[in-house]
């Protein structure tokens, strides 16, 4: 590939496929410090386009008002068990029936110990009881109190019984010490979240994927390198997470975070981007390339910035390896899936990287249209596969394009 520009600055990462959007959550506020944090993640859900219900304790009442989960959720906050509802006398049964997903923050000693036991004597723990959509606890509380027998016992048996535990981090308490029982932020419970909505089908994988482009050094201040965002890659990398998978992500340079709970190895030029591959590639049960590698890069490196004369006329380059078609050529039962970016002959080129490079499966794109390709949100492609099939898929975000991919490379790992 030969697109030699620089990165556009503004690239970011949309929202792609969130799977909490249009989802009825039910967000569960116990009676702990980080309850204020249950506001942010309250915050985090709506912009995600979910559909939440706030139920409070009455100890969490003593820390947040409820005035507040109500102004931001658009929706009666479900304090009292008792007194007039607009909505009958069986409210845990009517919003237990419309939940998709349920999550308690903070998650104290006490509810974990109800919750365990089949106590409910509240709103929240008459829900929890009733409710057969899945549920994530997030435990918060004082590092002894964690650490408490009893405590350690209930969680386990929350866990025995179905119940997601998302642990409580290591780190400073609000009571001043130091240990486990610190809410892990917001955007680590809403992922989650996600995760609980979405089939846990890629449990046991171990799955890396590249992204973004490389860069190849011409001196300190130039590069040859292409207009590659890493949004495709990164997509991949989320999607897989959220399925349960164990992934690693070998990313060249990109304006994007990390993926929540996503192991990430940021590499520059194609040669650091082939050592990390080879690296980890044995421990790995699917590859995904969608890494748009440098094909080229300059012969040498000028340790000093060089004036232009000096170098425009004559840059000498040399080409990187092909490290898809390295990992193709040495592989062991992997699954292998690759990427094709065109102009033109799509099928013919992309199926001829299909054999060179002993693919599975490879993901080919005509690039050069607005809403395809690079530092695209969306992405149109068509599939084609080891045995001949060819699926043309329509225009659709990155994020349920890789949903899809994953679903195929199941598809293959069944067949095979
Ligand atoms: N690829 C790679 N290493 C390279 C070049 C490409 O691993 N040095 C991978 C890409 O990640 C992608 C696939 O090979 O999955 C196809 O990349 P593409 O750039 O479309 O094709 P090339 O093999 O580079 O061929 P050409 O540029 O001539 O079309």
């Amino acid at each position: 590939m030969r697109y030699d520009g620089l990165m556009n600055p503004q690239q970011q990462e949309t929202n792609m496929a969130d799977p909490v959007k249009d989802k009825h959550i039910v967000l569960g506020v116990c009676g702990g410090i980080a309850a204020y944090k249950a506001v942010n993640l309250l915050r985090v859900l709506v912009r995600s386009g979910a559909h939440i219900r706030v139920i409070m304790t009455r100890s969490a009442q003593e820390f947040v008002g409820p005035l507040t989960f109500e102004a931001l959720s658009g929706q009666p906050v479900w304090t009292h068990m008792f007194g007039k509802q607009k909505d009958g006398p069986f409210r845990h049964i009517t919003w237990a029936n419309e939940t998709d997903a349920a999550v308690i923050v903070p998650a104290t000693a006490n509810i974990i110990g109800k919750m365990a036991h089949g106590i409910a004597d509240d709103p929240l723990t008459t829900f929890v009881l009733t409710v057969q959509a899945p549920i994530l606890v997030c435990p918060s509380m004082n590092f002894q109190m964690y650490e408490n027998r009893a405590v350690q016992e209930n969680i386990k048996r929350l866990e025995q019984t179905g119940k997601k535990v998302l642990h409580p981090e290591v780190g400073a308490l609000a009571c001043g010490s130091k240990g486990p029982g610190r809410l892990p932020d917001v955007e680590v419970i809403a992922e989650g979240l996600r995760s609980l909505l979405c089939p846990q089908d890629l449990e046991g994988e171990r799955i890396l994927i590249t992204a973004g482009p490389t860069q190849e050094p011409i001196d300190p201040v130039r590069f040859i390198s292409n207009p590659s965002s890493g949004k495709m890659g990164y997509a991949l990398a989320r999607v897989a997470r959220r399925r349960g998978a164990q992934v690693l992500l070998i990313s060249g340079p990109t304006m994007l975070s990390n993926p929540q709970g996503v192991e990430v190895i940021r590499v520059r030029t194609a040669e650091d981007m082939f050592n990390a591959v080879m690296d980890h590639v044995e421990q790995t049960t699917i590859m995904v390339m969608a890494a748009a590698v440098s094909d080229w890069r300059p012969a040498g490196f000028f340790e000093h910035k060089q004036k232009k004369e000096e170098i425009a006329p004559d840059l000498r380059v040399e080409q990187t390896m092909d490290i898809l078609k390295a990992v193709g050529r040495n592989k062991k039962g992997q699954i292998l899936v690759g990427f094709a970016a065109e102009t033109q002959d799509l099928k013919e080129n992309a199926c001829g990287k299909l054999t060179a490079k002993n693919l599975d499966l490879i993901v080919a794109n005509l690039i050069g249209q607005d809403d395809s390709g690079f530092a695209s949100d969306t992405n149109q492609v068509t599939l084609f596969y080891r045995n001949g099939r060819t699926e043309a898929l329509p225009l659709m975000d990155k994020g349920a394009l890789a949903g899809i991919l994953f679903d195929r490379v199941l598809e293959i790992r069944k067949s095979v």
